[in-house]
Parts: C-alpha cells; sequence; structure tokens
C-alpha cells in the first residue's frame, strides 16, 4: 500500500510547527508513539535490570523487546544486537576491539565515501597499532567508488574493510555485496556504516555481506542512541576491555553501564512505527495489517521507497529547472533520496538562512564527511536536502520556490 503521508504526518507533532523539515540525514522528527514509549518507560516501575521484582521485570523487557525489534530490523539473530550511545561511539569501541588482535604491518582499508565516523576512529586505532591504511578512492565524475583503486588497496594483509552503505552527503550507495565478498575472499572483516541507509532500505546484514553494521535510530525516527549488529560467531570472539563484576555474556560484555531503558524502548517503537507505516492506521503497532514484525517492514519500507522516490524526482526536475545557477553533486547511478548542491557564486549557508527565514529546514555544511569534500574538492560550505517519511510534495514546492527566491 502507498504511503498515506497525510495520516503519516498527524502522528508528529513537530510537524504542526509550520516548517518543512529536509534535514533528515542530520536526524529525523519523532512521532508520537516513540516519545511515549520512553515516557511510559521512565515513569515506571522500573528499577535496574533483574526477575526479582516488577519494576526489575520492566527493564529485563525493555532490553528483550529492544534485541528483538533491532534482529527484525536488521535482519539478524537478537544476540547480535549491541547498544551504544551514537553510531561513532560504537565504532570508536569497536575499532579499539578489533584493533587488540592487529599486527605491526597489517593493513586496513578505508573509503573517501565515507563519513569521518566511519574514518577517524580506524585511521587512529591503526597509528596505535602499526597498521598500514589504504584506501577506495571516489570517481569525481561519477561520486561512484572506484574499484580498480580498491583491488589496488586489498592484500593477503587486509584484516579490516570499513565502508559506507550509503553516502550522507552524495547518497551514493556502492556495491557493497561485491565489496564485501572480495573483503572475506582476503580474509578480511567488513564493518559497514549503515547510518544513512538504514533510514531508507530495508537492511539485511547477511545479505549486505557485513560483519558488524552500525545504525543510528533518531535517523529514522526513533531516539538518539545507535544499534550496532555484529555476526555472532564474531562477536564471541572479541573480548573487550570491561569490568570485572559486569557480565561477559554477549551482547552484554560490550555495552558498558547501566542501559538507558526508555531510550530502547522508544527506539524499539521506532521499529514498530516504521513497520506500520504503509497502513491506514500508522501506529498500528499491534500488527493489525498482518504478518511478522519483518514482513510489514518489508512491505512498509518498500512503500516509503516509491514514496521517496517519487519526490526525488520532483526534488531533482525542480532543482535541473533553476538551470546553471545551480550544482548538483549527488550523481551516482544508486543512491538514497539525499541531494548535496551547491550554488554559483553563493554560499550555501546564506541560502540556509533564507530558507530558514521561509520556514524550510536545508542546512548547509560539510556534514562530517571530510573525505568526500576533499575529494570532490569542495572546499566550501554545500546545501543538503534529505528526504523522510513526513516529507511531502508541499514541502518540496516550498524549497523549490525558496530556493528560486534565493537565486
Ligand atoms: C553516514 C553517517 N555515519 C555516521 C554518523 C554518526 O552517527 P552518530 O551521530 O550516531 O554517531 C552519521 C551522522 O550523521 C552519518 O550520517
Amino acid at each position: 500500500m502507498p504511503i498515506d503521508v497525510a495520516a503519516l504526518r498527524t502522528h508528529f507533532p513537530s510537524l504542526t510547527h509550520g516548517l518543512a523539515f529536509f534535514d533528515g540525514p542530520g536526524g529525523t522528527q519523532t512521532p508520537t508513539p516513540v516519545a511515549e514509549a520512553i515516557t511510559r518507560t521512565l515513569t515506571g516501575p522500573l528499577s535496574n535490570r533483574g526477575l526479582v521484582s516488577p519494576s526489575e521485570r520492566n527493564a529485563e523487557q525493555a532490553v528483550a523487546d529492544f534485541r528483538a525489534a533491532y534482529a527484525d530490523l536488521l535482519g539478524v539473530p537478537a544476540r547480535s544486537v549491541v547498544h551504544g550511545r551514537s553510531a561513532t561511539q560504537l565504532t570508536y569501541d569497536f575499532s579499539r576491539h578489533l584493533a587488540k588482535d592487529w599486527r605491526v604491518g597489517d593493513e586496513i582499508v578505508l573509503s573517501r565515501l565515507d563519513h569521518d565516523a566511519n574514518v577517524r576512529p580506524w585511521i587512529q586505532a591503526a597509528e596505535h597499532t602499526g597498521v598500514t591504511v589504504r584506501w577506495i578512492e571516489i570517481d569525481a565524475a561519477t561520486t561512484e567508488l572506484d574499484l580498480d583503486s580498491y583491488e589496488r588497496a586489498l592484500s593477503p594483509r587486509t584484516r579490516l574493510v570499513a565502508l559506507t552503505a550509503a553516502s550522507n552527503v552524495l547518497g551514493t550507495k556502492p556495491p557493497l555485496r561485491r565489496i564485501a565478498d572480495r573483503a572475506h575472499e582476503a580474509g578480511a572483516l567488513v564493518y559497514v556504516d549503515g547510518v544513512h541507509y538504514a533510514a531508507h532500505h530495508l537492511v539485511d546484514v547477511p545479505a549486505l555481506g557485513a560483519d558488524l553494521f552500525v545504525c543510528s535510530p533518531y535517523k529514522f525516527l526513533g531516539p538518539h542512541c545507535g544499534v550496532l549488529a555484529g555476526a555472532p560467531d564474531l562477536l564471541e570472539a572479541l573480548q573487550p576491555d570491561k569490568l570485572l563484576p559486569s557480565t561477559n555474556e554477549v551482547p552484554e560484555r560490550f555495552e558498558f553501564g547501566t542501559l538507558p531503558y526508555e531510550i530502547l524502548a522508544g527506539a524499539t517503537a521506532a521499529v514498530d512505527f516504521l513497520a506500520s507505516m504503509d497502513t491506514a492506521d500508522a501506529a498500528d503497532t499491534a500488527g493489525a495489517a498482518g504478518g511478522s514484525r519483518r514482513e510489514r517492514l518489508t512491505r512498509s519500507l518498500w512503500s516509503l521507497h516509491e514514496h521517496e522516490n517519487a519526490l526525488r524526482a520532483r526534488v531533482e526536475d525542480g532543482l535541473r529547472a533553476l538551470g546553471d545557477a545551480v550544482t548538483v553533486h549527488s550523481k551516482a547511478a544508486d543512491r538514497t533520496p539525499t541531494v548535496l548542491m551547491t550554488l554559483e557564486g553563493r554560499d550555501a549557508r546564506e541560502a540556509q538562512a533564507h530558507l530558514a527565514a521561509r520556514g524550510v529546514v536545508a542546512p548547509a555544511g560539510s556534514f562530517y564527511a571530510h573525505e568526500p569534500f576533499t575529494a570532490l574538492k569542495l572546499h566550501d560550505p554545500a546545501l543538503r536536502v534529505g528526504l523522510a517519511p513526513y516529507t511531502d510534495t508541499e514541502d518540496v514546492d516550498r524549497l523549490l520556490d525558496g530556493l528560486a527566491a534565493f537565486l
């Protein structure tokens, strides 16, 4: 069923403030069921995890529900699901866990397409261990990865390939499975930054070829946290530094300190909300529309894909109509509905301010995409327009009218 955007929007209190949001790649607006789940859990009864009192069992349940929800969302077993404060924190943690096993002369492969969160932690871990960093370059003309450079970067000493599933600025989706298969042939692990990708696609971590996959629920209607899915055998093998009294169970051994039960509940509610977006009732969290949650997610995210593709075409047609004044940098054949642009002779920050004055939220910057900006020789901030489930045609027209007026 196509998404009924008007019905969907009624679940987002922030949309009543007259703003048109194009900053989804930075973080989405929050639907009421997510906020309610946070409040309900936090106002308890709530204690630390345990099985003795109802308040302990509530905490236990919040954790179990969270793992089950992200197992369904990411296509992995529940014990593969690790909570973190953010994708950045999880990547820093896992860079340290993995680097314990690296030796001088080993190599890792990073990409010029990636957000710095999937670059700097690995470079710093490599510096500490005497490991050589090699690169997959971007073809500036197409904004696709240069796969020849990948072949040159791989070697029998490659321990890890860290790569994004989709660029948070260009939208480029690299041929992940192909890249992962080559990494595995070379004996390397594959760490995937799925933060931008998971906001637009149903994820199947094993099918993508990822050994470790990280995403951030606040990019897909959830609260601010990070989630990592790891191959069960790999998680069993890794031994993070941890407190002596804390459990050595997987996945708990990777989660340090007391879990934020209310955030886990909100993150779970976001998955339920995503699973029901294509039903008449966007808050049909009971799944009256039928099927397992994974099946409902599959249908719902397919509908989201159709919705966002239609709007992306409207954005891109509108930008083309503005002529040479707008340079669109997002050019890859396979990409998300995220468009990066610069404006001939104009500062993108002025465009951001002009749009903001008209109630259109479209940020200017480089969005921590240090490597892509350097590779594409983008020295100034660029304007980024991202679509989200609640974006409608009126929002798009406000954006295009605002840009036309600015230019
Ligand atoms: C592609 C990508 N990777 C990683 C991150 C970092 O995510 P977090 O804020 O959860 O650390 C972001 C945040 O914008 C992102 O867009």
